[in-house]
Formats: structure tokens, sequence, C-alpha cells
């Protein structure tokens, strides 16, 4: 079989690891890739944006599946366009897709079912949202609408920086807006927590604790994430079964009655109050960097839950687990999430010894004459599966330590609240 996997991090690198390993799959494409996924598959350069760029490249080169692993291409529509040609794609559509791509759409969706969530109010204009403001308790959050790589979003202690927040959303720094979001701050702690649907049945994908902040103790600029750990410390069968029955099931029956087939991953960025979940934001995708985090761990067949989803079979398939704890670290290019230098020659890479359970997958790198070097922000991320979560880390440090990068730079304390002093 022939498979070809949209994106370029760190989660794509650890699904095309897992579906190399795979007997059935002969061929892997990814688009673009990266230096990691240059040694295990062909990496192809398209014009993303162009669909039909893409479309004649699959059919072309008889590609049986594709799996789309970030959000833009989902939200711009491509499960829809590749499913009009009749070819086999896993991801959500582009109506089901506005769960991350409009903030707006999830809240109406959860106000309209009960959907347990901060509250909030939208507003139109720079006028109305600051007149509220002054009226409001704070912390507050105030968020764009559309998608912005996680960097829409403003917790705002005080009315000066709500201000600057509504100033910058409605001045267009995130894309045109029509519209803004002010929520209540909830405070608790966050999880992330995935399911896989066929559009007809939903099944558990297991959950996880990223670190989004920079600096360690959880301080600093928000990144795309530093580290993860899986399962989240919070999760237990309660907790497990208020989710499913007050976030994840009413929000596929919403769907539903708007006509719309979920079909793909879905996580549920929760924010746990007291052993109750309330839903902060939907994406419409796996986690990066739980995917790192959480795919060593599936015992079943990946290549084979992907074509459940697709076959609208995923009740005639059962998802099960590795016990073992797991634990990402992810290794960044210094002046991370500012400025940082591109094309760093990365040493080493081939003098790490992997043991049993333990994985490097690239995100931001790419080959040059037969050499890594770093091109983006987030670079390696480090991964180890074991009894428990300090063993984990202790031996993802060390593969980093062994690497010896003098550009890079990460976080020691990934998994603190898990792991004992
Ligand atoms: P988002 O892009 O929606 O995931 O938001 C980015 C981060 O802002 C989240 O991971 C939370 O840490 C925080 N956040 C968003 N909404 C809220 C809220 N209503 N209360 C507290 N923290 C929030
Ligand atoms: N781990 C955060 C995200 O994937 O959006």
């Amino acid at each position: 079989m022939k498979v070809g996997i949209i994106g370029s991090g760190g989660r794509e690198h650890a699904i095309c690891h897992t579906l190399s390993n795979d007997q059935k799959v002969n061929h892997i494409y990814c688009f673009p890739g990266n230096a990691g996924t240059a040694k295990i598959a062909e990496n192809i350069k398209l014009n993303l944006d162009n669909f039909n760029e893409l479309k004649d490249f699959i059919i072309s080169n008889n590609i049986d599946l594709i799996i789309v692993g970030p959000e833009k291409p989902l939200v711009d529509g491509i499960v829809d366009f590749l499913q009009d040609n009749n070819i086999k794609v896993f991801g959500p559509n582009k109506l089901a897709s506005q769960l991350e791509g409009s903030k707006i759409f999830t809240k109406n969706l959860c106000e309209k079912y009960n959907i347990p969530t901060a509250q909030f109010g939208i507003f139109q204009n720079v006028n109305d949202a600051t007149n509220f403001i002054k009226k409001t308790k704070y912390p507050l959050v105030i968020k764009a609408d559309g998608l912005a790589s996680g960097k829409g979003v403003y917790i705002c202690e005080k009315s000066k920086e709500a201000e600057l927040a509504i100033k910058e959303i409605f001045g267009g720094k995130f894309g045109k807006a029509k519209n803004l979001l002010i929520e209540e701050f909830l405070k608790g702690e966050e999880m992330s927590y995935f399911i896989i649907s066929d559009g007809k049945t939903i099944k558990r994908f297991d959950t996880a604790q990223d670190h989004k902040r920079v600096l360690e103790g959880d301080k600093g600029k928000n990144t795309g994430g530093m580290g993860a750990y899986s399962p989240s410390r919070l999760i237990n069968d309660n907790l497990d079964s208020k989710i499913i029955s007050k976030i994840i099931e009413p929000t596929i029956r919403g769907l539903k009655r708007m006509g719309i087939n979920y079909q793909g991953f879905l996580y549920a960025g929760l924010m746990i109050v007291d052993n109750e979940p309330y839903l902060i934001e939907y994406n419409v995708r796996m986690g990066d960097p739980e995917c790192q985090t959480i795919l060593p761990k599936l015992k079943s067949n990946l290549l084979e839950l992907f074509l459940s989803c697709c076959n609208e079979k995923l009740n005639e398939v059962e998802i099960k687990w590795h016990n073992e704890k797991s634990l990402c670290i992810v290794l960044c290019s210094k002046g991370y999430p500012d400025e940082f230098t591109k094309n760093v020659l990365i040493r080493n890479l081939n003098k790490i010894k992997f043991d049993k359970n333990e994985y490097c997958y690239h995100a931001g790198t790419t080959i040059i004459k037969e050499q890594v070097y770093a091109t983006g922000g987030r670079v390696l991320n480090f991964v180890c599966l074991s009894q428990n979560f300090l063993e984990a880390r202790t031996k993802v440090v060390n593969m980093i330590n062994s690497l010896n990068w003098d550009n890079g730079f990460y976080r020691k304390d990934i998994g603190y609240k898990v792991i004992e002093k």
C-alpha cells in the first residue's frame, strides 16, 4: 500500500515512523516532511495551497491513503476536495473543521448543547468590547476567532492589557477580524483528551498533558509545546465518563444535527476544575507534541485504525495500549519562540544510541548534502516509554546530552507534576 502524509512536524514524523514499520505499507510520501521522514519516506515539495497539484501527484503515483496532520489544510477543505476526487483521506471535512477554525462556532455549539465551557461574550467592534471590559472581573481571556497558530489568545490581568488585546485583534494582527471573544478565566489544570471517530463510532485515544510555556516552572511565553507526558495525571474513570458524556458526545450529536459527520482525530483541550471538565478549545487533529508522546504507546495497528475510519468500520477495531508511561522533551533552537538562527548543522545525530522504547522524532529539520540542519524553532522530539515518568525523563535527558547540540535548549522539568523531586 502507498500512503501520503501531509505536514512537516514531529507529529507527522511519528505517524510516518509508525506506518513505516507496517508490512502492508510499501511506500510513504511526505508533503513536505523533514530530515527524519526523509530516511523512511519520500519527501515531496508541492504547493499545498494548490489542492489540484496535490491531487495530480496522488493520482499519478497511485497513493492509496492520505493522512492530514496539521489544521490549516483541514480548515481549508482539503478532505472534501480529495474525497470529491475519489481519494481516500483520513481527517475531518471543512464543515467539521470549524470546531478549530472558528472559536465562535464552537462556543455557539457549547451554548446550544449545554457543553461546559468558560462563560463568554462575542463582540463585533472595539467600542462594545471596550465597554464590556470596563465592567467585568479580572483576569479575563480575549481571543481572536480564527486560526492564529496558538497566538490569538490573551490572558489579561488588567484593563490596559485587555484594551491592547482588543486593539490588536480588531487591528488585524491575526487576519481581518469581524469579531472577538471575551471569556471568563478558568482556574484549574489543563489536559489534552483525544478521540478518533469514523462518523458513526467514537473511540478514546488516550490522554496527555503538555507544557506550552518556554521556561521551567511553566513560565515565560507560550510556544507550540516544549514537552508532554502521557497519560494525564488527572484522568480517572469518573472524569473520563464525564468528558465523554458532557463534552464529546453532545459535540458529535450537535454536529450530526447540522448534517456534519465527524471523521478523524478530535483533540479536546480541557481545563479540569475539581474533577469537572470544561472545554477550552477543540483541535481537529492530533496534538503536537502529544502525538509523538502517545503513538509509541499504541499497541493496535495504526494503519488499520486509519482505514477503519475511512471505511466507517471503527466499531470493528479495538484500540489497545502499552501500559508504560511516556514522556517527550522538545529540543528547540536557542532564541525560540522569538528570533533564532536558521540552517544550523546538527552533528552527532548518528551517535545517539537508542534503547528499546526510545525515539527521536524530527520537527524543524532538513537535509542538505546528506547533513541534517535545524530550520525551525522546535527541532527534535525525544521520547521514552518506561515504567515510571522519572526513568523516562532521565533517559530522554541522556539522549539529548549525548547529542550535545550547542545551538539547542530544552526544559529539564517536563512532567514535574508527575515526578517527585
Ligand atoms: P487556546 O489557543 O484556546 O488553547 O489557548 C491558549 C492557552 O490559553 C490555553 O492552553 C490555556 O492555557 C489558556 N486559556 C485559554 N482559554 C482560557 C480560559 N477560559 N481560562 C483559562 N485559561 C485559558
Ligand atoms: N499541544 C498543543 C497543540 O497541538 O495545539
